[in-house]
């Protein structure tokens, strides 16, 4: 009874005197999918590089030791559908362009360890690594962590399996599960494979190294899937995970805390965690930072990103006068469908001069401004028909689908006007219609004031 008493009070004792004066403070983002910028639809729109270098700088006042990690997905997401290849042929080497500019900006931003997740290793191969490493004069490489993703061929790691990274308030070792799948999984540039068992081989020499204070797994998974991942785990301690985004503040399984890392890159995650000698880390909170680019600038990063733009669209071949890239027509198969507002003025020209009236006739020219037609995510939004049969391909071959016209609320009109009027048409759907381009997100205002939009295009 005695000695228990007595080896608390030491113990507790020990805790104290080895403390660090000050927690550790981990600055965390995720999942960028390449929108450099918020992309401008309306005024509050959170995120983008140059608010996050804006913010970044701000911190280091604050606290000048922060370490920066990102959890991945920094490349755009692939499309989804199934739509024949044709239809857009350039769409890889258009987000292969965009997403290695993403790294290229979160570089110049130092981070200490970024995690790719498995859409990432895709793009992220020997030549993409290397066009990364071809400033590294100025610009160190990236910061990569991966634990478990190993070269397809020799089955060696791709790419470090942990950094440590000391501050005056503590030293912690970072891991990163790409995804916590046992595998094997092949994602492009490696394989994910035997996670618990590379994950646990690489944590326990790290667990023995004495200048070590704390383990940190950076996981490329929500939440959920890591409270049962870590049900499962037997192998030596995790002080914390930091997991994909899903609005938790912290919690604690057993020995391990568990936060996240805000999605879409619209904000940072400011996690404070303190550092005890010994004991790893005991407290640990999270705090999302709104990345406000009314609040946040960085002139620098401003003036890389203007001139990445303009230099990618010389690259890619978009720049004007010159041949469309961005979709192939050459491969167009039939061109039926679609007509062009022009057709439609000459049987509805009230409609026509109404909707002539309206922002959605010149909805392509703010894209043209911004350098930025040629990403399609952007341009889905701001034509008529994006890659259907006689919809909008690529600028400047598809100008007569540029802008949203009668088409995108009327559906294709080619056969109805081929038949005088009497082929089908849709008769306008307009709210349903509306939402797929006013969303909450570029166009905030929509749903509560959704008279006042539909007032200005009716006709
Ligand atoms: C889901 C559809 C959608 C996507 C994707 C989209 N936009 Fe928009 N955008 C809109 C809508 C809708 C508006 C009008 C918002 C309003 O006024 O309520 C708009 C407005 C804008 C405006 C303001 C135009 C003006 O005249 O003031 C700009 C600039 C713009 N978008 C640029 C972009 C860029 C750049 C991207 C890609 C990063 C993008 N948009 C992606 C739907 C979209
Ligand atoms: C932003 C969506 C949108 C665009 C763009 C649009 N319309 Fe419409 N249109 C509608 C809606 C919604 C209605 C139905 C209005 C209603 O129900 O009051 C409609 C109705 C019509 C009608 C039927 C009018 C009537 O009196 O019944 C015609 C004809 C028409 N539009 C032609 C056009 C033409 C031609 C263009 C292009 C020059 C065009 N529309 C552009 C949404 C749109
Ligand atoms: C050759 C003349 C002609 C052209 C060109 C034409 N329309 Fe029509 N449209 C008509 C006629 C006639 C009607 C009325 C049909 C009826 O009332 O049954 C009509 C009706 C409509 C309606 C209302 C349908 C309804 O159910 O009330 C819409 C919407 C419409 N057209 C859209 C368009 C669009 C969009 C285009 C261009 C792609 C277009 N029209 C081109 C002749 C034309
Ligand atoms: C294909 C995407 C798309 C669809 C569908 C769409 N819009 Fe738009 N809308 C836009 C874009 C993009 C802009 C911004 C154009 C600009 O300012 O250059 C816009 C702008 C507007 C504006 C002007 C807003 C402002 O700030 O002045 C109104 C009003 C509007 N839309 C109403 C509607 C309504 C109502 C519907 C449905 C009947 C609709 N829109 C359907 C893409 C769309």
């Amino acid at each position: 009874m005695f000695l228990w008493i007595g080896w608390i009070f030491v113990w507790t004792g020990l805790g104290a005197m080895s403390a660090y004066s000050a927690p550790v403070t981990i600055l965390v983002t995720s999942d960028t999918q390449a929108l450099l910028e918020p992309c401008g639809c309306a005024e509050n729109i959170e995120g983008g590089l140059e608010a996050r270098a804006g913010y970044f700088e701000r911190a280091r006042n604050e606290s000048p030791d922060a370490i920066r990690v990102d959890l991945g997905r920094f490349f755009p997401p692939r499309k989804q559908d199934k739509k024949p290849a044709y239809l857009l042929p350039n769409e890889d080497q258009v987000n292969r362009a965009v997403g290695l500019l993403n790294l290229e900006a979160m570089r110049r931003l130092s981070y200490h360890a970024i995690l790719p997740g498995p859409l990432d290793l895709e793009y992220l191969d020997e030549e993409a690594r290397q066009a990364l490493s071809a400033d590294s004069t100025h610009n160190p490489q990236p910061s990569f962590v991966a634990t478990n993703v190993v070269d397809v061929k020799t089955g060696q790691p791709v790419l470090p399996v942990s950094l440590i990274q000391s501050t005056p308030n503590g030293t912690l070792a970072f891991v990163g599960a790409c995804s916590l799948q046992e595998g094997p999984a092949a994602h492009g540039a490696g394989r994910v494979e035997k996670t618990r068992e590379m994950i646990t081989k690489t944590i326990e020499p790290l667990r023995q190294d004495p200048a070590v204070d704390a383990v940190v797994l950076l996981a490329h998974e929500p939440p959920m899937a890591v409270r049962k991942w870590l049900a499962d785990y037997s192998g030596p301690r995790i002080d914390l995970v930091i997991a994909l985004d899903a609005g938790l503040a912290v919690e604690k399984t057993g020995e391990t805390y568990i936060t996240n890392a805000p999605a879409k890159g619209r904000a940072v995650g400011k996690i404070v965690a303190e550092v005890e000698k010994g004991k790893g880390i005991v407290t640990v909170t999270f705090e999302r930072i709104s990345l406000d680019p009314a609040v946040y600038s960085h002139p620098a990063t401003r003036e890389f990103l203007t001139q990445a733009y303009a230099s990618q669209v010389k690259a890619l071949g978009l720049a004007l006068p010159g041949p469309p890239v961005l979709m192939d027509l050459r491969e167009e198969k039939e061109s039926v469908g679609y007509a062009g507002a022009e057709a439609c003025a000459e049987c509805h020209q009230t409609q026509y001069d109404q909707w002539k009236s309206t922002p959605h006739a010149k909805a392509f020219w703010p894209l043209l401004d911004q350098n930025r037609h040629w990403i399609p995510y952007c341009v889905q939004c701001h034509v008529t028909g994006m890659n259907q049969s006689g919809g909008f391909r690529a600028y400047p071959a598809s100008v007569k689908m540029m802008h949203v016209q009668c088409e995108t609320c009327h559906g294709p009109g080619q056969s109805h006007i081929d038949e005088f009027g009497t082929g089908p048409i849709r008769r306008g759907e307009a709210k349903a219609v509306c939402i797929q381009c006013h969303d909450a997100k570029n166009s905030p205002q929509f749903e509560e004031t959704f008279d006042l939009y539909f007032d200005q295009i009716k006709h």
